[in-house]
């Protein structure tokens, strides 16, 4: 009879224990901070902008650091005239309000293309250009979207008749004098293997004039090339939280990622085995890599960086062509790039993470919407695929990820102070 009260009693301080005991818990776990061993600050640090070197000056391009020559490239990027339908300019697919890409799946303009557009975010990095790398500058990619006849749609004829209407003065003043051109060239007239009417116009123009227009086309990629290189990302929570950590501001770092992203964060660069290919403080390699998305059910069958190379290699505009203006012994990426086409079947080029989880869909045709779906895609295709490390993530690792992921958004935005002025009169 005398247990039942004690029983009673002690009940009480049993659940307040318990209570206690499991607010500690979620406590601890909230307050816990997350270590960051010295070789892991140093890891980080690699990550952040702090370690982006200055802009690189393109070898192939003298006008890339001409603040002139970037204002040009800036109308140009901005002007729809150079289209067929008069409604399509550069900056029609790379919004500058959407980190310099257009959210869909597949780009529009005259017609929808195979790919997704890839945001501008401090390109002027890279070694090679679109998914598949099929160009090696800045300046020779712009030369591609304006003859695309799903993209812009019009030649590089007409390119040049359009410079000498509306841009004379504007051209002269950076390049020097816009070379005499006869008129009455068919506006058609480009070399290309998919439309003969096209090809046969572009035969019907003396060698002579053929090489002029392809300088004048070279020297407006090489101006559009100066604009988009002053597309540059500025630092975000991450980078912030970084340099507090580096600096030993432990109470800094915390009020800016907070326990979950940097959980995500070790995630990232430990077992999640991301930094193998999102490295640097681009999160880019720069390489080419299968991660199996081309054979995922949305997929059309393309064959990436293997039609990529043999394209670059032959590209008249590139590092080693006759309008480029690099020296003998530069080029490097180019001379000494990777040909072995069977290696690169169906691999893309690794995107840069910046402003990831702000610029949805994901993969090179739109394949996923969000980047939640990427990561459990990885968690699947990592079973099987020999590029990427087996993946052992929870539920809340993925959320963890995604959280870390949000970290990476800031500002990313044109550097005015690289762009010059032309007077109003030549615009
Ligand atoms: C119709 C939409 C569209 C238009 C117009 C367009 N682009 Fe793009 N852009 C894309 C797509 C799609 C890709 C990826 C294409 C691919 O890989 O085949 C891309 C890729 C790029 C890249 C490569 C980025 C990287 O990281 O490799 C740059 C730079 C770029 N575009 C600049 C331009 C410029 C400059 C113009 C105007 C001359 C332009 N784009 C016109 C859709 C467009
Ligand atoms: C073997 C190299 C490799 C590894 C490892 C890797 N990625 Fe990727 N990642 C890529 C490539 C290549 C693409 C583009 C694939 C495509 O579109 O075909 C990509 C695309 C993405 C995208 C979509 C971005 C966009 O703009 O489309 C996200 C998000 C992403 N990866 C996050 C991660 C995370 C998180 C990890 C670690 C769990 C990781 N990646 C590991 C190479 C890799």
């Amino acid at each position: 009879m005398s247990q039942a009260p004690f029983k009673l009693r002690i009940a009480p301080f049993l659940l307040l224990l318990i209570g206690i005991l499991i607010a500690l818990n979620v406590v601890f776990a909230e307050t816990s901070r997350v270590k960051w061993s010295q070789e892991e600050v140093e890891t980080l640090t690699s990550l952040s902008l702090q370690s982006l070197p200055p802009l690189p000056d393109d070898p192939s391009n003298d006008y890339d650091t001409d603040p002139q020559a970037a204002r040009l490239g800036e109308i140009v990027f901005d002007d729809e005239r150079f289209s067929a339908n008069g409604e399509v300019s550069c900056a029609s697919c790379h919004l500058e309000n959407k980190v310099f890409q257009d959210g869909l799946p597949r780009a529009e303009g005259l017609e929808v293309g195979p790919r997704r557009t890839m945001p501008l975010i401090g390109v002027a990095y890279n070694d090679w250009f679109f998914w598949d790398g099929r160009k090696d500058s800045l300046w020779s990619q712009a030369l591609g979207p304006i003859e695309n006849p799903l993209e812009h749609g019009i030649s590089r004829t007409k390119t040049v008749y359009l410079i000498d209407e509306h841009y004379k003065r504007a051209y002269e003043t950076v390049f020097g004098e816009l070379p005499e051109f006869p008129g009455g060239y068919p506006e058609i007239a480009r070399p290309t293997e998919e439309n003969a009417t096209a090809a046969r116009a572009w035969q019907s123009i003396d060698k002579h004039h053929r090489d002029l227009i392809n300088v004048i086309y070279a020297n407006i990629g090489k101006a559009v090339a100066a604009y988009v290189r002053t597309i540059l990302p500025d630092p975000a929570p991450f980078d912030r939280f970084v340099r507090a950590l580096s600096q030993g501001d432990r109470e800094k770092a915390d009020s800016i990622l907070s326990r979950k992203q940097q959980r995500g964060l070790k995630i990232f660069i430990g077992r999640g085995g991301c930094t193998s290919c999102h490295t640097g403080p681009l999160l880019t390699n720069n390489q080419f890599h299968d991660t199996g998305v081309n054979d995922m059910q949305e997929s059309e069958y393309d064959a990436g960086r293997a039609k990529g190379i043999p394209k670059v290699q032959h590209d008249r505009f590139n590092c080693l062509g006759a309008y480029s203006d690099a020296e003998e012994g530069e080029c490097m990426a180019l001379r000494y790039m990777d040909t072995s086409t069977e290696k690169y079947r169906q691999a893309f080029k690794t995107p840069t993470l910046r402003n990831v989880t702000e610029r949805p869909p994901y993969f090179h045709a739109g394949q996923t919407k969000t980047v939640r779906e990427v990561i459990t895609f990885y968690i699947e295709e990592s079973e099987e695929n020999p590029e990427l490390e087996h993946l052992d993530l929870t539920q809340e690792d993925v959320d963890e990820l995604v959280a870390f992921l949000r970290s990476l958004n800031g500002p990313v935005h044109v550097h005015r102070d690289l762009i010059g002025r032309l007077p109003r009169d030549m615009q």
